[in-house]
This record gives structure tokens, sequence and C-alpha cells, in this order.
């Protein structure tokens, strides 16, 4: 075995005796075990725990009296709903024989390193349900997910298929967090109590969604200690690999047993296995923090940069040119811009939506790959040396699943497109879906993609996607199989992407969906970077910036600047939508042909001051100290892995009275060590300080002179010295 966790054992351990398996990580320890009806049984999930001398061999809870039998009141592990099972089961089957009652027990394990498979199968049929487990004892995160294989000689349809459940300690009172939206609205913090019944949290819009995201959290209970808060209290988390249909189930049972499901959407499910066949569910990530919500968030963010994402750098400074020009794209309208962006100090330079087909409008030409020749007569070369040239690499917008029905494509291929055959269309944003899950609709799309990343110098594509499912038929596949397309849409569109990757190992993507719309662990296995909303007005992006901090790190969190008025009517001003932006990935979206010179002097000051931070920010550790939904100061503070470097960001909404902002105690620093203060606008600290100890910020704090309404500012430290 690979790796070893605390106190000297290995992170994956099976105590034979008592058929037990331990799995630790540095923080945290999760044990299952298989018990007298040979059934697995979930056991424990929190602190740490060292002794496994204290534990014993499971045992099925009793009955309640006749209504809520042992398969109700025991936790399993990964229950198949069979018996007299009321809760959420992991799996659900229809055989051809007609059976639908799935009792799953124990076969065999097999151990390699930190990852564990844990084989079960039906009591009398050879359907097997092969449960993966692996630990990443130092991000303190365990995955989970499960492989469905029909050994029978007879089909099996699964109705449901879950990656696993994961069980708090009993008890109530806990209280659960998720991310709630809508289009330029997303990755809202909700935060309530959980009661006796079942909460979902779900999209069955055959992608992620902006209105619900994969990811939860459960703290503890009052009683048990305090609520968790940014820093102290048990929280247990969790996060879907998954960017299609997906399903959380949270439950409290009668019998004070917190538990979460998830994995496919059982809405409208149904997956054929013939003999021989198998079905792998996506991976459920979950970790454990008695550290509060800001080292859970931290957890999660060090294992998705570490663990999930390709790619371990910062991201590079962007221009892209939507707000600006809309359709309205052109090689002479693109190079001004170029020009100026690489004026400010821009690294990337994307050309958004317009430059392919007759797309003019969002009315026409989705589907039409190929270059506009009006507005680029010489192709796109000329465009990208310039770019080039101007020292920045070159991305560009593709919209890869859609198609307008005003086009060459869907004139040509009309069956190409989701449908139920002689049946109404519904068109979102005057477009349509290809049905990604037919491999022709695959090949195809994997073809212009290639041959445009081939016979360009595209460093970087933003992959769009502006809408969800409708009428989501399949008819070449047969009445028996149409409903795979939830699952074969999603794992098509994976396959693409890795495949393009992989021929094209420098190639960068985006995950866009009309904003947040597809932001997952599944996409961000094969993507870069997320765009987080199609709102970039900088006060409502607080907000959802927050919101999306408690799962995501900054690293993916695509931030640009752009005009005010925004959407909305509200006006910033431009430091502050920079400071608002430079909490994430920056871009910067404004029609910097309207900017003055005042503009182009402070834009070039702030990104120069962002290239020395991004770092920190990215790939550092994230303290939230002021929460936007809770008054009017806003304040995050980020600090550098070797704690070299930390930088606080703060914003003011208004200003009452003359009152002066909180004081704000920065967290995350060493006691014992000085810094350097290096302020953006020193006028805004009301102590001058040029040094100062960890201690002095982190117990009597810093206060600064923000005022009037829409305030901000950031403070820069460098470490200088230890004692
Ligand atoms: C979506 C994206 C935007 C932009 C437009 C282009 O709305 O979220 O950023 O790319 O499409 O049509």
């Amino acid at each position: 075995m690979a790796c070893s966790s605390a106190f000297g054992q290995d992170a994956v351990r099976f105590l034979p005796d008592k058929k037990l398996w331990v799995l630790d990580t540095q923080r945290s320890s999760y044990v299952f075990g298989v018990n007298e009806r040979n059934q697995l049984q979930h056991v424990y999930w929190g602190q740490k725990l060292w002794r496994d001398a204290d534990l014993a061999a499971v045992h099925s809870r009793e009955e309640w009296a006749s209504f809520d039998g042992i398969a109700s009141t025991t936790p399993g592990e990964y229950a198949g709903w069979g018996s007299n099972m009321y809760t959420e089961p992991c799996l659900k089957v229809t055989l051809a024989d007609g059976n639908r009652d799935l009792v799953l027990g124990y076969v065999s394990q097999e151990l390699h390193g930190d990852t564990l498979q844990v084989v079960t199968k039906d009591i009398q049929y050879d359907l097997f349900a092969t449960i993966f487990y692996r630990v990443y004892p130092e991000a303190g995160v365990i995955e989970k997910h499960a492989v469905i294989e029909n050994k029978t000689s007879q089909p099996i349809t699964l109705e449901s298929a879950q990656a696993g459940t994961w069980y708090v300690p009993p008890g109530e009172g806990y209280r659960l967090s998720y991310l709630t939206g809508r289009w330029a609205g997303e990755t809202q913090l909700i935060q309530e109590d959980i009661h006796p019944g079942v909460k979902l949290l779900e999209s069955r819009r055959g992608t992620t969604s902006h209105q619900t995201n994969p990811w939860f959290a459960i703290d503890a209970p009052d009683g048990n200690g305090p609520r968790a808060d940014q820093e102290h209290g048990r929280v247990w988390f969790g996060a879907l690999g998954w960017s299609g249909s997906w399903k959380f189930t949270v439950e409290q049972t009668p019998h004070r047993q917190v538990r979460v499901t998830g994995g496919y959407n059982t809405f409208d499910f149904a997956y054929p296995l013939q003999p021989g066949e198998r079905l792998e569910t996506p991976p459920f990530y979950g970790g454990f923090s008695d550290g509060g919500f800001g080292e859970a968030s931290r957890l999660l963010h060090h294992f998705t940069r570490e663990f999930i994402l390709p790619t371990a750098k910062a991201r590079p400074v962007l221009y892209n040119s939507w707000e600006a020009t809309e359709f309205n794209v052109d090689e002479p309208g693109q190079k001004a811009l170029a020009e100026k962006a690489a004026r400010i100090g821009v690294e990337r330079f994307v050309m958004d939506d317009g430059w392919f087909g007759a797309r003019n409008t969002d009315h026409a030409g989705l589907g039409d790959w190929f270059v506009n020749p009006k507005k680029f007569p010489n192709g796109l070369q000329p465009l990208i040396q310039y770019v080039n040239g101007l020292g920045m690499d070159f991305g560009i917008w593709v919209e890869p699943e859609m198609v307008n029905p005003d086009s060459d494509l869907y004139r040509k291929h009309p069956d190409w497109a989701m449908n139920f055959p002689g049946r109404p269309r519904t068109e979102a944003r005057n477009q349509l879906i290809l049905n990604m899950a037919r491999d022709d609709v695959k090949e195809y799309t994997f073809g212009w993609l290639d041959k445009l990343v081939s016979e360009n110098r595209i460093a970087f594509l933003k992959w769009d996607m502006n809408r969800n499912f409708s009428e989501p038929g399949w008819p070449e596949a047969g009445p028996a199989n149409e409903k795979k397309i939830w699952v074969k849409y999603t794992s098509n569109v994976y396959e693409i992407i890795d495949r393009l990757r992989a021929k094209h190992p420098k190639l960068e993507i985006e995950s866009c969906s009309g904003g947040g719309g597809r932001v997952d662990l599944g996409i961000m296995k094969r993507t870069d970077e997320v765009w987080t909303s199609d709102n970039t007005e900088a006060y409502d992006r607080l907000r959802i910036q927050e919101g999306f901090s408690y799962a995501y790190p900054a690293q993916v969190m695509m931030a640009w600047v752009t005009d005010a008025p925004n959407y909305n009517g509200r006006t910033t001003p431009l430091k502050f939508r920079f400071l608002v932006a430079m909490m994430g990935s920056l871009g910067i979206g404004n029609n910097l042909n309207k900017w003055s010179g005042e503009d182009f002097a402070l834009a070039t000051k702030m990104i120069a001051y962002y290239k020395t931070i991004r770092n920190t920010v990215q790939r550092g550790q994230l303290y939230r100290l002021f929460s936007p939904r809770e008054g009017d100061l806003t304040a995050n503070q980020y600090v550098s892995k070797d704690g070299k470097q930390a930088v606080l960001f703060a914003f003011l909404r208004s200003q009452q009275y003359g009152r002066l902002a909180p004081t704000i105690r920065w967290r995350g620093l060493e006691e014992h060590a000085v810094y350097r203060v290096k302020a953006l606008d020193p006028g805004k600290l009301v102590e001058k300080l040029d040094t100062v100890s960890g201690a002095y910020l982190q117990n009597h704090g810093l206060d600064l002179s923000l005022v009037g309404d829409y305030d901000s500012t950031s403070v820069l430290l460098e470490r200088l010295e230890s004692h």
C-alpha cells in the first residue's frame, strides 16, 4: 500500500476479524463493514479515530415495530432497493423476468494503494455492484463511485444508479448548506435546518444547471458544540463530478439518521444493461473538517487544484471582446481591441461569438463552424498572428452542442437535433440541442473542433452551452434505449473534450453555459476554468463569488471587469470592479474603445498589482472574513501556500453616519512573523504601518478608512521574518 496517514497507519485498512474497513485521511476517518447479514453497513464518518481496538464488528439495527424494518433502520453503505427498504437506495432495478427486488451482499475486495474496491452482488442474480473508494489522505477527501455490471443472461433496466450515500453521525439539528440560483444569479448560498423528511437538490435539465449546483455541506448541531462558522465547528461536505442531470437526496430518517445519496438523476431515468454490459456512476467526493466552513472550503479548493484540474498553473489575464462588440466582430475591430488590451498587460485575447457562419445575431449560424468570409476575408490567421505579435495568445468562443434551425447544418441534418418525431422542438435563444448521445454527431463535432484547433494557433476555447434540454428524444436508439440519452450525452461531451486535449495537449478550455450553468467537478476534470456568471456587475458578483467559493477555488472562477452602468443600472467605480474581479481569475470585458486615459492608467496599475498576487489568490488559502450576506462590508483574504504573501480585499457597500468600517482581523498569518505592509492605497490605512506582526493583525486587527458608497481597497503583506 502506497500512502500512509497519521500514526503510521495505511490510509485504507481492513480489519479481518471484525470485517471492517477504515479509510483515513489526515483529518478524518470513515468506517464501514460487513454485518451479520453479509451486507455493507456504514459505521462512522467524522473526526479522526486512531484506535482500531475501539471499533466493533457491525450488526444490523433493530426493527422499529412492524413499520420500519431493519432495511430502513440500518445505514446501508450501498443499498439496493429491495426487502422492506423505504429510504433512498443507491440502486434500483427491474429484471426482464419481472423481478424488482435487489439485495446486495458482500463478495470480495481488492486494495490497490489508496483505492479500495468492494464487490457486492445480489443474493440470487449475477447482478454486481462494485463500489470504489479512493482516499486522498493529504487532501482530506474520499471519492466514491460504483460500477454496476449485468452478468446474468437477461436484460436488466437500472432505474436508479447512485454514486453512494454519505452519513453524518446519528443525531438531530443538523444544518444543510447548498448553492442555488438562476441565470445571472448563480451560486447563492442557502443555509437551512434539516428536519425529518427529504430535501431534493437536483438538475433535470440535462446539464449541471444554474439553479442548483452539485455541492452540499452539513454542519453539526448545537449541543454537540456550536454551529459551524468560518473558523469553528464540524462540517461534512460533498460534491458530485457530473455535468448531466444529477440528484442529491438529503434525508433525515425517523431514526435520527441524516444521509445524502447522490448520483444520476432518477427522473425519467432508465438505463438498460444487456448481459455483459455495465454502467459506471459519476464520482462523489466527500470530506470533513472540524475547522468550520473556511477550512472545509480550503480542503476542497486544494483537492480540486491538485487532483481534479488538468493544469496546476495560475490562469493568465484575459481580455474577451463579447461585451464590447457582441456579434459585430471583424478583423480590424478585433485588432484594435487587441492592441489596447496588450497595452494594459493582458496575456490572452479571446474573440467571442459572431465569427462564424451567418452569425450576426443569435437567430442564425450556430452549427456552421466556418469562418465568416465577410468578417474575416483572410481567415483567422491575420488576427491570430497580430495577437501573438503583441505577446498574447489567442482564444475563441465555440458552442459545439447547439444548432440554430437557421443554419446549413440543420437544413442538412434536422435529425441531429434532440427530438421526439412529429412533435414540436422547443427553441431557447432560437437554438436546438444537437443530440451528442449520437456517435455520428459526436464524431462530427470532434472533427470540426480538431480541424479548427489544428489549423489555427488557438490556445484556448471558451466552450459555451446556452440552453437546457427539451424534448430529449433519441429515436435512432429505439424505445428501449432512448433514455440512455441522459448519461450518453454527457459522457460523449466528455469524450470529445478528452480526445481534443489528448491531441492538443497545450489547449486550454473554459466551461461556460450562459454563465455558471456547467460548473462541477466532472467538467473541471477536463477544463481549466469556468465562466462564473453572465452577471458581471461587481456588487451582485460579491454574493455569486462568495457562494462559488464555498465549493470551488478562485483559480477556476473567471471574473471580468466590465463597463458601468451594468445591466441592472448600477454604477460602481472602476477600481471596485477591478478588485472584485481580482478575487478570481481576472478577465477584462470592457469596451476598451471607450476608455479614457485615466481608465487605461488605472487598469495598467491594477493588472500589474494582480500579477504580483495572482498565485496567492488563485492557488493559496482563502479566508472569508466579512460576508456580503451579512452587512455592508465584504472582506476576503488569501495566504500563499508558502505563507510568504497575504492579500486582503475589502469592499464597502455604503457608509452610514460616517461610521468607520468594522475592524478587520486577519487570519492564516503566523503570529510570530513580521510582515511588510504594502497597501494599494496607503491613505486608507487608519494607522500608518510599514511593518506589522501577525499577532497584531490577527488579534488587534486593521482599520481601514472606507468611505461613501462602493469604496474598496486591497492590502498586501510580505513576510519578513519569523520569531
Ligand atoms: C453566453 C455566454 C456569454 C457570451 C454569449 C455569446 O451568454 O455566457 O459570455 O459568450 O453567450 O453568445
